[in-house]
């Protein structure tokens, strides 16, 4: 049984104080509801990591980081190591995500550099992938994610599984409002656990927590969430605020 995983992405959002006054309205949202059946994670930017870690010590909530470098250490200015992240209380990080690859031009190599840094580094990975709305109008999405993911999971072996999510976010729902429809979403998912097979096996295919990601917000989280391949969100925009973020919660656990 595939627990849910409610993930917040904060983006660049949300200084040292706005991030503190968004936790503890979160801290104090969750007391009055029930989430026992999701997990729950948040991904401020790198500066409020160890204040919200200090912030939600004691608290189930978990602790993620929005990327990281695959190097341990040394000349990479402006770049952050997987210890560094986990000394400051992360025991997730987001790879791959979009914004990422579209504007920073990761590629496939680099982050499945990453991908096995963090994993080894046994931060669990969550590795964005999803087409963009050229690649969906031409019917390219099943090969575009497929290649997505056997790249970025070229040399991970099957018992490093357990550290690994998959988000499938399709470029053109990100932010834009406009969510894939569940049962499209579903689809994918289904395609994403095929992929896992073949790599992999079939038990592996069945634990993978695979996340959807794309204008998920508190009205569409109940279709999304309830489909039969869909394990949580990772959630941009939604996030941001706590009435939006503590209903997608409470709605993954009632599912
Ligand atoms: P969004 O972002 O929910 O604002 O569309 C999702 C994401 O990019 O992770």
């Amino acid at each position: 049984m595939r627990r849910k995983l409610i993930a917040g992405n904060w983006k660049m959002n949300k200084d040292l104080q706005e991030s503190e006054k968004l936790v503890s309205e979160i801290i104090a949202g969750l007391k009055k509801i029930e989430y026992d059946k999701s997990d729950v994670l948040i991904c401020p930017s790198f500066v409020s990591l160890s204040d919200t870690y200090k912030q939600i010590s004691g608290t189930p909530l978990n602790l993620g980081a929005q990327n990281m470098y695959f190097e341990n250490e040394g000349a990479f200015t402006g770049e952050i190591s997987a210890n560094m992240i986990k000394s400051a209380g992360c025991k997730y990080v987001i790879l791959g995500h979009s914004e990422r690859r579209n504007i920073f031009h990761e590629s496939d190599e680099l982050i499945n550099k990453k991908v096995i840094k963090a994993i080894d580094s046994k931060l669990t990975a969550i590795l964005c992938v999803g087409e963009i709305l050229e690649e969906r109008e031409s019917g390219k999405q099943n090969e575009v994610v497929k290649s997505q993911i056997e790249k970025g999971l070229a040399g991970v072996s099957s018992d490093k599984l357990i550290n690994l999510v998959i988000a499938y976010e399709p470029v053109w729902a990100i932010g834009t409002g406009k969510n894939a429809t569940p049962e499209e979403a579903n689809e994918m998912h289904k395609f994403i656990r095929e992929i896992i097979s073949d790599l992999y096996n079939k038990n592996a295919s069945d634990e993978m927590r695979i996340l959807y990601g794309g204008s998920l917000n508190d009205k569409n989280c109940e279709e999304l969430l309830s489909q039969s391949d869909i394990d949580g969100g990772l959630i941009g925009g939604a996030s941001l605020k706590s009435e939006s973020f503590l209903k997608i919660i409470e709605t993954s656990n009632n599912i």
